[in-house]
């Protein structure tokens, strides 16, 4: 090393400690250092810094509708409000038609007083019985069951048909003040076998004698015995007529 470049490498040195020492002892607001140094090379890169929490975003849609709440109880009865004008008028109305029924009902209650004393006077005499609701009547008249049929039923009622031991007994003494069978409104005419009353209903007494009915197809009406037996016998043969009301 040539010997210019050592003495100026000392003569470095040798300012560069001096102004050091001088700038560290010196009041910074009145500096007397020397020139100011050159800017130094850039830094290397700072490391990563911790996840910051960045600006509120902008509000987001409005979310879907809720389920519907549980029912609420029942709220307190409300007062009872006027009555109307059309709902008075059709009560005056009811309770005319009210009085008016109460009336008839109470003549009608005198009627069938009367009605049940002569009945129970006209029982007393041949041909007539009464029994539970029922009252059988007769005039001693003699027919084929067509005939005692038609007759029954113009006069409002039907033939004979007892539905239990006392109907039957009731008829019974008709038959026996008579002294004659009569027919009863049973039959077998619609179905050969199958006994109904008048109407078509299935017969729910019976009071059949031994061994009868016993004539499929010959004898599709019913007589009465003197014992109050049940025979089926012709429709054609005449026996007395016995009406049911
Ligand atoms: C007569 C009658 C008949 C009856 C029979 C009884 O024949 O006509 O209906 O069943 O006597 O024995
Ligand atoms: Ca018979």
């Amino acid at each position: 090393m040539p010997v210019l470049q050592v003495f100026s490498m000392v003569l470095l040195g040798i300012a560069l400690v001096y102004s050091t020492e001088i700038c560290q002892e010196t009041d910074y607001t009145n500096i007397k250092c020397g020139a100011p140094g050159k800017d130094g090379l850039p830094g290397t890169p700072g490391k990563n810094g911790l996840n910051g929490r960045g600006p509120t975003g902008p509000a987001g849609p409005p979310g879907l509708d809720g389920r519907p709440g549980t029912k609420g109880e029942q709220g307190p009865q409300g007062v009872k409000g006027e009555g109307g004008d059309i709902g008075a008028s059709v009560l005056e109305a009811l309770k005319l038609q009210l009085g008016l029924l109460d009336g008839r009902v109470v003549k009608m209650q005198s009627n069938l007083v009367s009605l049940r004393k002569a009945v129970s006077a006209f029982a007393l005499s041949k041909g007539v019985k009464i029994v539970g609701d029922k009252i059988y009547v007769s005039n001693g008249t003699q027919a084929v069951y067509g005939v005692g049929k038609v007759t029954c039923n113009t006069a409002g009622g039907q033939l004979a048909s007892p539905q239990n031991n006392d109907e039957n007994q009731a008829v019974l003494a008709i038959r026996t003040q008579y002294g004659v069978s009569p027919f009863l409104g049973i039959n077998d005419i619609v179905i050969e076998g199958k006994f109904t009353y008048p109407n078509g209903e299935a017969i729910i007494y019976t009071n059949w004698s031994p061994n009868e009915p016993n004539k499929d197809g010959a004898e599709n009406c019913v007589e009465m015995f003197d014992t109050g037996k049940w025979n089926d016998k012709s429709c054609g043969e005449k026996r007395l007529i016995i009406c049911e009301f």
